[in-house]
């Protein structure tokens, strides 16, 4: 808990992630200041939990971040407007490096110009590529296997070159698989189209889709399928302002993990989903998808030594728990 009262510009901060993070700062005290494009976010749950207007802007236009950045005091950014399908940006690469990579070089320029040299950056564990080792320490070789996961890379390398340039300094979180939904039941995951497994699994418990996929059951795992670490969005959340902590604190730049440190297979996801919802799910065999690694796990010392940061919600029942009351309150 700092003492003093910090305004904290969130891009992306009517997405999933970034909501959360917006919320954990205002109810610590601090004051941040949503901007996004609502390309994919929604204005409206931010806005009646923060009571404060989305500032609709996207971070690919630098005259508008000049004006934020000359109106306002900002003390930090915390950077998470970006795409984030991976079979998407294997399609359309282009996409992804332009507003992933183009929309993060203009929001440092404009940080640069402005004198803000404090930034929570969002990275992902898709920029380590397939494991060498299990769980994955933050020293693990980055060689991505998409698009996606590059251009979070790329953006990772030129952080580090604006701390050498002009005395940027940055966390990069590196997420693992972000889950659940805010124990208040008042923020949620809604991205469409839908590709991540538990809402996938709890659309289908609400009836919404007849079934879903299992890409894969011959995977060298215990039960054939593929094992994720699933970590609960307000945990990401809290590792955010504790980060933003650590910066303003003077600590050095650095990049970490952030995920469970437990894997936990898609037959494991999806029963604990029927137990939880007490619902059954139909399931389908699909082919493996290419690209997709047997098991990503994360190792989570250097976010609990550095940050003092541990999981509240560990557990993956009340992470789904969390998810499907919020799920059932919007399309119950
Ligand atoms: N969800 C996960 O499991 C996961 C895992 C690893 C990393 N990440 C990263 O975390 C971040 C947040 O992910 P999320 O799940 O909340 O995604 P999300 O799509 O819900 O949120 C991203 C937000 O950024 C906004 N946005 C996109 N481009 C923008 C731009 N150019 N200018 C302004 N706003 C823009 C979107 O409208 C959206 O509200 C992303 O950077 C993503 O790559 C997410």
């Amino acid at each position: 808990m700092t003492s003093e009262r910090r305004t904290v510009l969130v891009t992306g901060g009517a997405g999933y992630i970034g909501s959360h993070a917006a919320l954990a700062l205002a109810a610590r005290g601090d004051r941040p200041l949503v901007l996004d494009n609502l390309s994919k976010g929604h204005r409206e749950p931010i806005e009646r939990v923060l009571g404060v207007p989305v500032i609709q802007a996207d971070t690919r236009d630098r005259a508008a971040l000049d004006v934020i950045f000359a109106r306002e005091r900002i003390d930090a950014v915390m950077h998470f407007a970006a795409f984030m399908e991976v079979g998407e940006s294997v399609l359309d690469p282009l996409k992804y490096y332009e507003n992933n990579v183009h929309g993060t070089v203009t929001l440092l320029q404009a940080m640069q110009a402005a004198g803000i040299s404090t930034l929570v950056f969002s990275s992902t564990c898709a920029t380590y590529g397939v494991p060498e080792v299990v769980p994955i320490p933050e020293e693990h070789p980055q060689n991505p296997l998409n698009p996606y996961g590059r251009s979070k890379l790329v953006v990772e390398k030129i952080l580090a070159e604006c701390e050498t340039a002009w005395g940027l300094r940055s966390v990069s979180f590196r997420y693992f698989n972000a889950a659940g939904a805010h124990p208040n039941g008042l923020l949620g995951e809604d991205h469409d189209p839908e590709t991540h497994l538990i809402p996938l699994a709890l659309h289908a418990a609400l009836g919404k889709r007849p079934s879903i996929r299992i890409f894969g059951e011959d995977y060298d795992t215990p039960d054939g399928t593929c094992v994720r670490d699933y970590i609960h969005v307000s945990d990401l959340a809290d590792a955010h302002v504790l980060g933003l902590d650590y910066l303003l604190g003077g600590g050095a730049s650095t990049a970490v993990n952030l995920g469970n440190g437990r894997g936990f297979s898609v037959k494991e996801v999806i029963a604990a989903a029927a137990r939880v919802t007490g619902r059954e799910i139909a399931v389908e065999k699909a082919e493996r998808r290419p690209g997709d690694s047997p098991v990503l796990v994360g190792a989570s010392a250097r976010a609990r030594e550095l940050l003092g940061w541990s999981p509240r919600y560990p557990e993956l029942d009340t992470i789904i728990a969390h998810a499907w009351a919020w799920h059932q309150k919007q399309h119950g």
